[in-house]
């Protein structure tokens, strides 16, 4: 037990614990290293962290890989002066010794009962060895995915995201923060991080206001109104600041979103904002700690600067800089009590370890339970893109040609940010393909990819690509013979996990070229192809849907994808998960995504040379939307939506709510969930709004022949939106008029009706 527990009165012990704290001890509460265990995107701790620790200079601690260096540490900050425990925390980003989907596929479930329960047994997992904080839910919108991170996202729409955010904070930090099964939970990264110009990984950010709040800073309010107790810092820059010295952090996260938690910052992401133009090592520090960053990760500005700017403040004329030493120190001793009570809603005065001990840690990786929750996911976040009726297929008497590079790999299955996975724990497609009484065979059939520099690259993190010694025609007449022989072929192409991730972006989102050369030779044998596609992104799927009978969007599943791709393959469960993204037909056509407005000339109008078009795609598809639309997915059944209706097409007053009812019929002859979605278009307003805008989504179990009813309510606030006032100031307003509503069973096939709304 640490030596404060609860002051005399039982309430906050913070306070009494600051009235006795040096400004040193305060300042090591801002202070956040890396235990150096895993793989580091740059320098970390260093050799004097347990010294640092041990005086009270390191508040914060992350990246442990275990509970014994969790449990060193941990005593080392017992046996400082005021025995001020350590927060641990890591990347526990889509589980942690066991891995779930990648975000982008949890996101895909569109269930956020299953996100929610994913997310507390990632917490189960990491608490057991000491972990007390998750970076993690990441929120960025990602509409241009030649970024790698949006394996990490929720995807392009900021109402999925807003959802995905919730069920993510609920999820790890349950109803109470003390309990030794919940961790804090880190929004991140704030903001506009997803919309680097070009996709390229750290690069700016230029957002127009509107989009600004209504999308990007969106998920941030739905995670803070949940509760989350900590918010990381975007590397970006935003409009020209970067995110660690930006106001929005004072203006919007704390005084309109309420955030009264911890800001942390992103790795060294301080010392890069002399990279980014704002000054010397005392400017930067300056500007971070007045803009409201509480945690300084790995630069070690505000270790060695601090003490000296709260002594002499700071005047810099060549960045406008000023800061009296009063201020300085009112600034740190707001984020010390910040760090403190966070600290003291995790119970870590009571229980430094908060539970966990060397046989806990033992025990809870990988259970059973989880494992099976792990299966269901996996299988819950593959979206069903085409299938001519070849899928489900039996679970006997087939032979199957299993072919691709990544068809028996098990790192891969992971996926990006697996920091605590164990690979060789992970159940590859062709063992799941095998739970059943089928012939199954697998080739490789192509390297993952073929270029030395890129393999490389992938290769940051160890045996990602283990290219086949043997050269490509070996490989291709191999998988040739195999699939001859085979009643039907099960094709697992795409990305390799590294793919995607921090710093992976591509200037090309397609499946790599010798992939797509496989594809053209298997479709020579003239036997059916089941495309499994592993993807962190939305790719460009060329060819594929020409050549293939059914396509499965898988992302990368975790730990148990093999049996939840298989439990999909042979019917055994049902795909319910839609795309959280669009699938662009070119790469060209990103940024992307359904709410793009479409200007004052849209497509296709009369004369499509002058219209919002590219003279080099197809006459028939739409230029902002994608080869497969948002929300896009397909079940075993088949159903029919009704248009909607409206409870009163014309409502009054701004209290009022609408509500919205859409009947969908099973009138296939499997049971199934249809996932029913509700976008509203503006056509009438103060600037011009977005095409249209998601505003609910409902999952409706049918048996079959069954008809059941989808409701939705809106609220005035729903529909209100962000304009830019005279005086510059962002404004959310409400306009009066016509709304119209359109429902369906993704973004592009719905049905309308119009609603018109009174002030
Ligand atoms: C950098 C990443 O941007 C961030 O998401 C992550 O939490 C930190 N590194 C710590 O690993």
């Amino acid at each position: 037990m640490s030596a404060e527990t609860e002051d005399a009165s039982g309430g906050s012990i913070v306070p009494g614990l600051m009235a006795r704290m040096t400004l040193e001890e305060k300042i090591g509460q801002l202070v956040l290293f890396a235990a150096g265990e895993g793989p580091a995107t740059g320098e970390a701790g260093g050799p004097k962290l347990d010294d640092l620790i041990a005086a009270g200079e390191v508040g914060s601690v992350f990246g442990t890989k275990s509970f014994a260096t969790v449990q060193r540490l941990q005593q080392q900050a017992l046996a400082s002066r005021l025995a001020i425990p350590l927060l641990f925390a890591e990347d526990v980003i889509h589980g942690h010794r066991t891995l779930f989907p990648i975000p982008l596929g949890l996101a895909a479930s569109f269930d956020m009962g299953l996100v929610e329960e994913t997310a507390a047994a990632a917490a189960r997992e990491a608490t057991a060895e000491g972990i007390a904080q998750a970076y993690a839910p990441m929120l960025d919108i990602c509409r241009d995915a030649r970024w790698g991170r949006v394996a990490e996202s929720p995807g392009e729409d900021p109402y999925l995201a807003a959802r995905y955010a919730e069920a993510m904070v609920k999820g790890f930090q349950g109803e109470d923060l003390t309990h030794p099964d919940r961790l804090s939970a880190c929004l991140k990264h704030f903001v506009g991080y997803g919309a680097a110009v070009g996709g390229r990984d750290y690069d700016a950010a230029e957002i127009a206001p509107h989009t600004l709040f209504d999308v990007y800073c969106e998920p941030f309010r739905a995670g803070v109104a949940a509760g989350a107790t900590a918010v990381m810092a975007g590397f970006n820059t935003l409009n020209g600041m970067p995110m660690h010295a930006h106001p929005l952090i004072a203006h919007w996260l704390r005084v309109r979103a309420g955030f009264d938690g911890v800001l942390v910052s992103d790795y060294t992401a301080l010392r890069e904002m002399t990279a980014h133009g704002l000054g010397g090592r005392e400017a930067r520090t300056m500007r971070a700690l007045l803009a409201g960053v509480d945690l300084d990760m790995i630069s070690a500005d505000y270790l060695d600067c601090l003490a000296g700017l709260a002594a002499e403040g700071i005047e810099d004329p060549e960045t406008g800089l000023e800061a009296s030493p009063a201020e300085i120190t009112a600034a740190i001793e707001a984020g010390c009590a910040r760090v403190l009570r966070l600290k003291e809603r995790l119970g870590l005065f009571a229980d430094p370890m908060r539970g966990a001990t060397a046989e806990r840690a033992a025990a809870a990786p990988l259970r059973p339970e989880t494992r099976a929750l792990a299966r269901r996911a996996a299988s819950g976040a593959a979206v069903l893109l085409e299938n001519d009726g070849i899928l489900p297929l039996p679970e006997e008497g087939l032979r199957i040609a299993l072919i691709g590079p990544l068809t028996h790999d098990r790192p891969n299955m992971l996926g990006t940010w697996a920091v605590a996975g164990d690979p060789t724990a992970s159940v590859t497609i062709f063992e799941g393909m095998r739970t059943a009484e089928n012939d199954v065979r697998h080739a490789p059939g192509a390297p993952v990819v073929d270029d030395p520099t890129v393999i490389d690259r992938l290769n940051f993190v160890p045996d990602t690509v283990t290219p086949d010694p043997r050269p490509e025609p070996v490989l291709l007449a191999e998988a040739e013979a195999l699939a001859a022989w085979a009643d039907v072929i099960v094709a697992v192409v795409g990305e390799a996990k590294e793919h995607t991730g921090e710093c992976a972006s591509r200037a090309e989102i397609d499946i790599p070229a010798p992939q797509r050369r496989l594809i053209e030779r298997l479709q020579k044998a003239g036997k059916p192809i089941v495309a499994v596609v592993l993807a962190g992104r939305p790719l460009v799927l060329d060819d594929l849907p020409n050549a293939a009978n059914a396509i499965l969007y898988a992302f990368f599943g975790g730990t148990e994808m093999g049996h939840g791709i298989a439990d999909l393959l042979y019917g055994r469960s049902e795909p319910t998960a839609r795309l959280p993204v669009s699938l662009p037909l070119h790469t060209g056509q990103v940024p992307i995504h359904h709410g793009a407005h479409e200007g004052g000339r849209p497509w296709p109008g009369e004369w499509r040379k002058f219209t919002t078009n590219y003279i080099d795609l197809p006459d028939d598809q739409h230029p902002s939307r994608g080869r497969y639309p948002f929300g896009a997915g397909q079940g075993w059944t088949h159903f029919t939506f009704a248009p909607p209706t409206l409870a009163a097409s014309r409502i009054v007053g701004s209290d009022a709510v609408a509500e919205i009812a859409v009947e969908v019929t099973n009138d296939g002859d499997r049971s199934g969930t249809a996932v029913v979605q509700l976008y509203v278009s503006d056509p009438v307003a103060r600037i011009a709004r977005p095409a249209q805008e998601l505003k609910g989504i409902a999952r409706l179990a049918l048996a079959p022949g069954e008809t059941g009813s989808a409701q939705f309510r809106l609220s005035r606030d729903d529909l209100a939106y962000t304009i830019t006032a005279d005086d510059g100031r962002p404004e959310r307003v409400w306009d009066p008029g016509e709304f119209i509503i359109r429902t369906g069973p993704n973004a592009t096939e719905t049905q309308s009706a119009t609603l018109h709304w009174e002030p």
